[in-house]
């Protein structure tokens, strides 16, 4: 167990089934239509890597990169965009990708930016929601996890850009995000 980590939150065992419940569900969904997976960098690179894998129709991926957090553990409260999509995505149907749904200023931005885009639907799956934190009143289609308002990290999320790779979600301890 790593020096940092208060405990695990949610295993790779636990995580790994409700991903495979969430491709189900998105593969029934969508059957049929034309969709296009949109990963959030960096914190949805994990759980993208893994949902694509669970989806069992034709999918495209892209990315964009936006960042909301910096350096510090709290919202700033601005999103920039650092990478933005590769193609148009008129007609399209986009599902977004996220790591965590937070305070919801990231998604909220997403949302009006990819529809002022004329996709022909945009809808949102995260593997962590945690409603406590909620701003601004936003929900995602697809969701893995409630979770409390603890800092966590690791299968993507970061404290100050570390503890992404770890194959679990942890609390991180207060000393680390405190000193
Ligand atoms: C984190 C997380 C979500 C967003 C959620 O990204 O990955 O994208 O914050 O917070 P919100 O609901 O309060 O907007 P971050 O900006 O830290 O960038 P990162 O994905 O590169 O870590
Ligand atoms: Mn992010
Ligand atoms: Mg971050």
């Amino acid at each position: 167990m790593d020096q940092v980590i208060e405990r695990v939150l949610l295993t790779e065992v636990e995580i790994q089934k409700k991903v495979e419940e969430l491709g189900a569900q998105i593969s029934a969904d969508y059957e049929g239509k034309d969709l296009l997976v949109v990963g959030i960098l960096k914190g949805a690179l994990v759980f993208m890597a893994d949902l694509i894998r669970a989806i069992q129709i034709p999918v495209t991926i892209d990315f964009m990169a936006v960042s909301s957090y910096g350096q510090g553990a709290t919202s700033s409260g601005a999103v920039r965009i650092l990478k933005d999509l590769d193609r148009a995505v008129e007609d399209r149907h986009i599902l977004i990708v996220e790591d965590i749904v937070d305070t919801g200023l990231t998604l909220n931005y997403l949302l009006d930016n990819l529809r002022s885009r004329g996709a022909a639907s945009v809808k949102v799956c995260t593997i962590l929601d945690k409603p406590n934190r909620r701003t601004i009143p936003i929900e995602p289609d697809y969701n893995g996890f409630v979770i409390p308002d603890e800092f966590v990290v690791g299968y993507g999320l970061d404290y100050a850009e570390k503890y992404r790779h770890f194959p679990y979600v942890a609390i991180l301890k207060r000393e680390v995000y405190e000193r």
